[in-house]
């Protein structure tokens, strides 16, 4: 049975240039599938220089600025007063990777696994903790395990950040997991077919391969709302107030007339397309038995800039779509916002881990 064990437990997404908070309540008993309520959503933009590629470098500030988010009353709001968080780690710094071992279930060792995992973990032996879960598969003349890492520094000061904040922590996601627990269809088996979710944030973008019901891997992109802003702050010579606009304005929608700006986004796209198709093959060679990727779902602010989704989907033939947010809360939930809380997502999928019972549910995603 479902119920909640965290009271008022929320998620809480904690990026470069901004923090956000997402409070459900889990109403799932006597219904047949999981169902939770928005309680609250709240978000706060952090001046640049607090947080920088997800190292907290002003702590103090950081917890004044969560302090000031949680508490606001602003337009009716009613403040976040859980004591539970469960919060994310920044995606550049973690690792997420499906890795199949050639030995049965039976035969498997621990040993095998350290060792398999050190080869593929991205950071300094000792300077990670690391995790896996073994995923059931029919075919069990192989062990698949999904891993995830972080590095320590960072979960430490993410931590201790948090128990300054007086909160009790569930946990620290992987933020691909998180992402990928608000925008893949809980209810819906994909069959012979892959997924990808193209997070497009302030600072960083990624890009997470879902296929056979679990994340094979997560990947860092070198775009972000903020390139688009330094475009557009360089070439028109504005402010980054009204880069900011223009962004929200015209997005991608330039035309000839705008020679400079136009070879500059090209650019920028091109490279962004690039990286996404680099990061699809790496999943159609390196891994076993994949499906073609058959759509690209969006979120994050970025999802919002205008021609975005089109030009991907015209230039990699990948129908790519901003998806919605709420659809794992129940159908009631299901409201649509014009996309306004896509840059939830991360909160979102937080949100609904912390208001589970982690003790009653098997979540891969
Ligand atoms: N309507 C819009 N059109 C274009 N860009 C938008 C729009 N709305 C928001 N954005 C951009 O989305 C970005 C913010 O997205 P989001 O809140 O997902 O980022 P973040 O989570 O704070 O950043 P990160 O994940 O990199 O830490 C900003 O660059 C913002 O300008
Ligand atoms: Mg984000």
């Amino acid at each position: 049975m479902f119920n909640q064990i965290f009271p008022n437990a929320f998620g809480l997404d904690i990026g470069d240039l901004s923090v956000k908070a997402v409070q459900l309540k889990n109403v799932s008993v006597g219904h047949k599938r999981p169902e939770y309520k928005i309680t609250n959503t709240k978000s706060r933009i952090l001046p640049s220089g607090l947080i920088v590629d997800g190292e907290i470098q002003k702590p103090e500030e950081v917890r004044s600025e969560i302090q000031k988010m949680l508490s606001s009353k602003e337009k009716g709001e009613q403040p976040i007063r859980g004591s539970w968080v469960m919060a994310a780690l920044p995606e550049t710094k973690t690792f997420l990777r499906h890795i199949e071992i050639p030995k049965t279930p039976e035969e498997i060792t621990e040993k095998d696994i350290l060792d398999v995992t050190k080869k593929h973990i991205p950071f300094d032996e000792g300077s990670y903790y690391f995790d896996w879960q073994y995923i059931r598969k029919k075919d069990e003349t192989h062990t698949s395990i999904l891993v995830g890492a972080t590095q320590k520094n960072i979960s430490d000061m993410y931590t201790y950040l948090l128990e300054s904040l007086n909160l009790g922590i569930i946990g620290l996601d992987i933020e691909a997991l998180a992402i990928a627990r608000s925008m893949i269809t809980a209810s819906k088996q994909y069959e012979g077919e892959a997924r990808a979710i193209l997070d497009i944030g302030a600072t960083h973008s990624s890009l997470i391969i879902y296929d056979h019901d679990i994340i094979q891997f997560s990947k860092s992109l070198p775009f972000s709302g903020e390139l688009i802003n330094t475009i557009f702050e360089q070439t028109l010579h504005i402010t980054h107030q009204e880069a900011e606009d223009k962004k929200k304005e015209l997005g991608f929608g330039y035309d000839e007339k705008h020679g400079q700006i136009l070879q500059l986004l090209s650019q920028t796209i091109d490279n962004l397309v690039e990286n996404i198709t680099e990061a699809i093959d790496f999943y159609q060679t390196r891994f076993v038995n994949p499906n073609n990727i058959t759509h690209i779902t969006m979120c994050g602010g970025g999802a919002l800039i205008k021609k975005l989704p089109e030009i991907i989907t015209k230039k990699l033939s990948i129908e790519c779509t901003p998806g919605h947010v709420w659809k794992n809360l129940s159908s009631k939930e299901q409201k649509d916002d014009g996309g306004e809380y896509l840059k939830f997502a991360t909160a979102i999928g937080l949100a609904l881990r912390a208001a589970d019972n982690p003790f009653a549910t098997n979540d891969t995603i």
